[in-house]
């Protein structure tokens, strides 16, 4: 299974091609899912382009897509109904900004899986916490299937692919790929070997502040756990989220540590 909300670009078509690979069978889904948006947030100007993605998803050889309304979804209305939230993973970084955005992801990706029963999952790393936090949901509460993250694919000059993205403006896309540059400059000061990770958090909210964003968090953190650093990790990941006009841009890279 491929969830996705739809406006269908190469990240997606790099998880179709990676579930093609590995399983006989593919479900895509695609379904704008209103319990994720926040309340001013864009569910309504989320690009739908419904007749472009079924022609990608042929080309793909995608046997078939699942595309629910919101009736078939909520049948009895999205508010105070069972809802399935993976609190620790889910109030951090991206959830601390947007309250309850991960509590409607995980929910509808549960009821996703009840419905599909895949054996496997795709999910792109640009989502990097997204990702941590449904393979906590399906290690918690036992669901018989494989998370598979798949690697975040990037323009020319490595702007992480988005839908969002098409919000951009001309000048605002040129500026857009030094969100991932000022979190790779973060990355390669602390493999350099600096370990004070708030004034590094701190120069990148600047850097991209000075450049016109409004950074929302640089943070250094376990890139499974989401937690903050702690002694000698080896696993660190660095993840930064930032508006650019009304696009709000996400990016992680990993550190090496060799
Ligand atoms: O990543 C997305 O596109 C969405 O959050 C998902 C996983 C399809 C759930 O609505």
């Amino acid at each position: 299974m491929v969830p996705t909300m739809g406006n269908l670009h190469d990240g997606h078509v790099e998880l179709v091609r990676r579930a093609k690979t590995d399983c006989d069978v593919v479900v895509t889904t695609l379904f704008v899912n209103p319990l994720q948006f926040g309340e001013n947030e864009d569910l309504e100007s989320y690009p739908r382009t419904f007749e472009a993605d079924c022609r990608i998803l042929e080309t793909l050889g995608v046997e078939t897509l699942f595309c629910p309304t919101t009736e078939t979804m909520y049948p009895r209305g999205h508010t105070l109904q069972t809802a399935t939230i993976v609190p620790e993973l889910g109030n951090t970084l991206c959830g601390e900004n947007r309250p309850g955005h991960f509590d409607g992801v995980t929910t509808v990706v549960t009821k996703l899986f009840n419905l599909v029963q895949p054996d496997k999952a795709y999910f792109g790393e640009k989502d990097w916490q997204q990702l941590a936090i449904i393979r906590k949901l399906v290690f918690d509460l036992n669901f018989p299937i494989d998370t598979i993250g798949v690697a975040t694919v990037r323009t020319h000059d490595n702007l992480a692919l988005s839908s969002r993205n098409q919000y951009l403006s001309e000048s605002e896309r040129r500026l857009a790929p030094q969100l991932y540059r000022q979190l790779c400059s973060v990355r390669d000061s602390i493999q350099a070997g600096n370990t004070d990770y708030s004034s590094e958090e701190e120069k990148a909210m600047n850097a991209l502040s000075a450049l016109g964003f409004r950074p929302d968090y640089v943070g250094v953190r376990d890139a499974d756990t989401l937690d903050y650093p702690r002694g000698n990790s080896d696993n660190l990941r660095i993840f930064g989220a930032a508006y650019l006009g009304r696009a709000r841009l996400i990016d992680n890279v990993p550190v090496g540590l060799a």
